[in-house]
């Protein structure tokens, strides 16, 4: 079954195969066709060019006058999966509290896991393929889904099942990533290294023997796992072939970019306090810092400094980090219009940021994240717009006219 795009107004993010992210300066340019036709076979894209080429024959045949197609958005870092809400934790910071006071008294991560923890596994998964499809309407087409709302060992397992269900049941890429190390349960806090052997000796095994993660992640943190506490997590999870993604630096800067760096962590996520040794220290390397300015604008916390690192000549990657406490919205399409607006990146840096280096961020780069022969046919159709810098200059607005995920209209 071909069907064939004619009349697009302007094909986004023309990518040779060969290209699995781009750094530094070369994030400035979005290679596109204007005035161009997309073929699809089945769940593939098998050819693209100018109308002037345009294939004579298809099954099917779309026009699409006057609107854009680009790849999807590649979500290379979210917590999808969680039980309920922290409303009403967003309205005592608005009348005070920091996230860390909130945290210190039972709230944050605690709050999410004992909801969690209660909630059967099936209302687990129905809550959160709400929160799927809803993403999926905003145009992600490749998604990272966390645990780390379980804390115990049945918890962490039901959360990552629910993730291989999802897997099963919708036509996006899914990975899955192990977070167990992402808060000390009450019931450990004095026993710290009683948790970590916990997770090293009885869930890792666990998660490995059922292969229900690809990554393993820690939230390196001040007050939360420490440099040598990730480290031992990350060494753990190598033993049973999980990369590691780190969540550090959201709030201080402790050393753990280095540590993540010398582990070839595929990412480094947050990264909103660096000095300039946490610059340093990516340089030369194969980990992608990953930004999540939703989080930033939703707990006012400084913003990722993206100028100064692909001023460095370091790649960047864009993503949501949705989750119930720091930022409970997974539209991409106001990550990147947030990239643009607080972040200082040219839209083409934004979207490249959203696509092909979101897909490397999540070891996706062959499958989605660019318009290339031979890859996933997952892309958003805009409604009519003036030019793609319309997608982050109209921030709040819907401008998408439709999705495919595998070649099919959702
Ligand atoms: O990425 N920082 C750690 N984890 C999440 C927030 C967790 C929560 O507050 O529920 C984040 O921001
Ligand atoms: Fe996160």
């Amino acid at each position: 079954m071909t069907t064939l795009f004619i009349n697009i107004k302007e094909l986004i993010q023309i990518r040779d195969k060969n290209i699995k992210k781009v750094s530094g300066k070369d994030m400035k340019e979005l290679p596109t066709i204007k005035d161009a036709f997309l073929l699809i076979e089945n769940d593939r894209i098998s050819d693209y060019g100018q109308m002037a080429d345009v294939p004579k024959t298809a099954d099917k045949v779309i026009d699409c006058q006057g609107q854009m197609i680009l790849p999807s958005w590649c979500d290379s870092h979210t917590h999808i999966v969680y039980a309920g809400n922290r409303e009403q934790e967003f309205v005592d910071r608005i009348n005070g509290l920091s996230y860390e006071e909130i945290a210190n008294r039972g709230g944050g991560i605690l709050n999410s896991a004992k909801r969690l923890q209660e909630l059967p596994e099936e209302d687990l998964y129905k809550q959160s393929a709400k929160r799927l499809e809803e993403v999926i309407s905003q145009g992600t087409g490749a998604i990272e889904i966390k645990s780390g709302y379980g804390l115990s060992l049945d918890a962490e397992l039901k959360m990552l099942r629910v993730i291989k269900k999802l897997k099963a049941n919708y036509k996006l890429p899914i990975k899955a990533t192990f977070l167990g190390a992402h808060a000390f349960p009450a019931e450990y806090k004095d026993n710290k290294q009683g948790y970590i052997d916990l997770i090293i000796n009885e869930m890792l095994p666990k998660v490995a023997e059922e292969q229900l993660a690809e990554f393993v992640d820690a939230f390196c943190e001040t007050g939360y796992f420490s440099v040598e506490d990730t480290e031992q997590i990350i060494i753990a999870g190598k033993k049973y072939g999980l990369i590691p993604k780190i969540h550090v630096n959201q709030f201080t800067s402790i050393g753990g970019i280095q540590m993540c760096v010398k582990h070839n962590s595929l990412s480094v996520d947050h990264l909103e306090i660096m000095n300039p040794e946490d610059l340093k220290a990516l340089k030369g390397s194969d980990t992608i810092p990953v930004a999540l300015p939703s989080c930033s604008y939703f707990i006012s916390i400084p913003y990722t400094p993206a100028r100064e690192l692909i001023n460095e000549g370091l790649p960047v990657a864009l993503a949501s980090d949705y989750n119930p406490g720091t930022t409970p919205s997974g539209n991409m399409n106001f990550v990147v219009a947030t990239a643009c607006i607080k972040m200082k990146m040219t839209p083409e840096e934004a979207i490249n940021s959203a696509t092909i280096n979101g897909a490397y961020a999540m070891n996706l780069s062959d499958e989605v994240g660019s318009i290339t022969k031979g890859k996933k046919a997952n892309f958003i159709i805009t409604k009519e717009i003036p030019s793609y810098g319309f997608i982050p200059y109209s921030f709040g607005t819907n401008l998408i006219d439709a999705v495919y995920l595998s070649g099919e209209k959702q």
